[in-house]
């Protein structure tokens, strides 16, 4: 098995780079990602393995993904690259529609032209419990089965993204299944999303801003569990458990306000309450999400591992402990990477 992970130097991809090449079951991993803001090559400096590849470069660029594929002689692809926050899609969706959407498309023409010639890929899709919409506060977790209804243009975006892998797999037979997932958190995960941002900001004596009443809840994964469901989903679809089309949702029945998290880090890191800042909610903030992982229990015998407590614990002692990261993801300094390490 040969693996492409798109989006690789990302929070999630970074992990999910790290399970694949500590599974040996893939002679190579090919990571392509063009670098955002949010992909940081040094989330993955640590590792040196002649298995490994990373590729500069956008999975819009069709010739690049089709070379790629080709010459690597790829037969698996874990698709995470995406425009990832909700607030940064509020200011513009372009970005969003251009990696999310046109990516995905340009992924899936690459696959069913290159199956054309005789390449068999399989493929995860990476979406998010967002594409789901809000619960109330009574309302059972999202199934497989739950409608898709979007209700931010990230959320809009990725659910796209997921009906364009549908049709391609209804219409050309691509062997694709599309994964949702709760919120993640963990170590590597830039600094604009709730653990890290606050954690950081508390250690340095910063203001916790919190959007609205802080009540909007949320289901948290820790990542390890999601790359680790992830390999799981492709694994299942190359041994028929899965079948091409199908959605799968991971999560981790651990739901918890945005206030809950935010005491919780005060707590321990030692900072002050009154650090808590009241701000204006995100406009459409949906208020709940709650995945219901039964299926992949049943079919992937999959279940989250890592308890919150010691998930987060063990986060928030990675964010202190790791002052330079801090540092390179803040300034930009990993953008200087590819000039330090290709000259
Ligand atoms: N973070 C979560 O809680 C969560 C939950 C469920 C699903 N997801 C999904 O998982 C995936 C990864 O999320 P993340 O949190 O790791 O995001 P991230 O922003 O940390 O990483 C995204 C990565 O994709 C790369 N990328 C973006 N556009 C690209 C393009 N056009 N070509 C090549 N590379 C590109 C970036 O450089 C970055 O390395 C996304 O598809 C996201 O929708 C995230």
């Amino acid at each position: 098995m040969r693996l492409l992970i798109t989006g690789g130097c990302g929070f999630i991809g970074s992990h999910t780079v790290r399970e694949a090449l500590g599974s040996g079951k893939f002679q190579k991993v090919v990571n392509l990602d063009c670098l955002t803001y949010s992909g940081n090559p040094e989330n993955l400096k640590d590792i040196d393995d002649g298995k490994y590849r990373f590729i500069h470069g956008s999975i819009n660029d069709s010739k690049l993904v089709q070379e790629t594929i080709r010459e690597e002689e790829i037969s698996h692809i874990i698709h995470l690259a995406a425009e990832s926050h909700v607030d940064r899609s509020i200011d513009s969706v372009e970005p969003f529609i251009r990696s999310n959407i046109d990516g995905t498309r340009v992924i899936l023409e690459s696959i069913r032209d290159l199956e054309k010639l005789g390449h068999e890929i399989s493929m995860v899709h990476v979406s998010t419990d967002e594409v789901y919409g809000s619960l109330g506060p009574e309302d059972l977790p999202f199934t497989e089965e739950t409608p898709v209804c979007p209700m931010n243009p990230y959320a809009a975006t990725k659910a796209a993204s997921d009906m364009l892998v549908q049709s391609f797999s209804n219409t050309y037979g691509i062997k694709a299944v599309i994964t949702r997932c709760s919120n993640n958190y963990g170590p590597n995960q830039f600094p604009e999303k709730l653990v890290p941002l606050m954690t950081l900001n508390a250690v340095e004596g910063k203001k916790l801003p919190i959007y609205g009443d802080g009540m909007q809840i949320r289901d948290w994964i820790h990542v390890s569990d999601h790359s680790r469901g992830l390999l799981e989903s492709l694994f299942g679809l190359s041994d028929g458990s899965l079948t091409p089309g199908e959605v799968i949702n991971f999560g981790a029945n651990d739901e918890r306000t945005n206030l809950e998290i935010v005491s919780e880090i005060i707590e321990m890191t030692d900072a002050d309450k009154g650090l808590i800042e009241y701000v204006s909610d995100r406009p459409g903030h949906d208020r709940r999400y709650a995945m219901g992982f039964e299926k992949a229990k049943l079919t992937l015998d999959w279940e989250p591992l890592i308890p919150w407590e010691k998930g987060i614990r063990d986060t928030i002692d990675w964010y202190i402990n790791n002052p330079e990261w801090v540092e390179s993801v803040r300034t930009g300094d990993y953008l200087n990477w590819l000039e330090r390490h290709y000259g």
